[in-house]
């Protein structure tokens, strides 16, 4: 743990983003992690970037997570390059992204997205150049993380300008949660958690997670959370997996999607949720060149 913490240290201290004015109108660029793993990240990722496409947002996923469910799978994609490609040099970033439904586009991470970090400058500028133009595109960039406190996923975190955490009703899964939002709280990533509770027997089961996580992190950490809502267990999200389909597309009318819709819309038109972004300076790639360069 201290050996985690200094690492920590060393990737935050006097970390200064470069000085690049966005425009307005730029994507906002949302990170969905978790503490615990197979919380529901992927799924909500997914069903959240088609919804927003439906109600026609021009949305991105970056998937950073090589687990088995992967984004690319829930939506029946068969990406043949990721962003690796486009590091190396061998593809360019628009032969990497893959088109699903309702505009939804995927840009696979890949392994080795680190490898950022030793492109010589000209490559870097080019990458920086061709993804700062995919974010003004898009409305929505939805980044899928693999769960827990690796030092790629606390990059992708920090670089990001909004936060969603995943949790369950399980006391593990708060307990990871909480250490997660504790280190965005002291190294002050973000001013605000968003919260899924993801699993839920009932709305009421959701909101009194959220309330029981909200009363420590008030009385012990400097954040604010924003409660996005609870999301229902229901059959219909893992039939929809068998069938590679988004269950919001599959099964409209089921429990989860009616709940993740509601989350959509909190994120797209709720005051709370639209104001407490964290607009951060920079293109994010630029702010992840930083971040792994440190
Ligand atoms: N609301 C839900 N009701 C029922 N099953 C669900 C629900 N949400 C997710 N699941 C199931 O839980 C499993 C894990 O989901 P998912 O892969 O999205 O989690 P994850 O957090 O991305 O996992 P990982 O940490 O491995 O990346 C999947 O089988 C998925 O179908
Ligand atoms: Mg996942």
């Amino acid at each position: 743990m201290a050996d985690q913490a200094e690492r920590l240290r060393e990737i935050f201290r006097e970390r200064q983003f470069p000085k690049v004015n966005r425009n307005k109108g730029l994507s906002r660029i949302i990170v969905v992690a978790s503490g615990k793993g197979g919380v529901g990240k992927t799924s909500l990722v997914v069903n959240l970037a088609v919804i927003m496409g439906q109600w026609g947002q021009k949305t991105i996923i970056l998937d950073t997570d090589l687990g088995l469910a992967n984004v690319d799978i829930l939506m029946d994609l068969k990406p043949a390059f990721s962003l690796v490609d486009v590091i190396r040099g061998y593809k360019d970033l628009s032969e990497v992204i893959v088109k699903g439904t309702f505009n939804v586009e995927v840009i696979p991470g890949g392994s080795g997205l680190h490898e950022i970090i030793s492109m010589d400058s000209h490559q870097r500028e080019r990458l920086v150049s061709r993804f700062s133009y995919l974010e003004e595109r898009g409305d929505i960039l939805l980044i899928d993380c693999a769960a827990g406190l690796s030092r790629n996923v606390l990059s992708f975190i920090a670089a990001a300008d909004e936060l969603i955490m995943v949790t369950t009703p399980e006391p593990t899964a708060i307990t990871d949660v909480y250490s997660i939002i504790k280190i965005v709280s002291n190294y002050r990533l973000h001013s605000t958690v968003n919260l899924v509770v993801n699993m839920v027997r009932s709305s009421r089961e959701g909101e009194t997670v959220f309330k029981r996580i909200n009363n420590v992190c008030q009385n012990f950490l400097d954040i604010s959370m924003n409660f996005l809502g609870g999301i229902e267990f229901d059959q219909h999200v893992h039939k929809a997996v068998l069938n590679c389909s988004p269950y919001v597309l599959q099964f409209p009318r089921s429990r989860a999607a009616q709940c993740t819709r509601n989350i959509a819309r909190r994120i797209l038109f709720e005051e709370k949720t639209v104001n407490s972004v964290n607009k951060k300076e920079g293109s994010f790639i630029n702010r992840l060149i930083r971040l792994w360069s440190s």
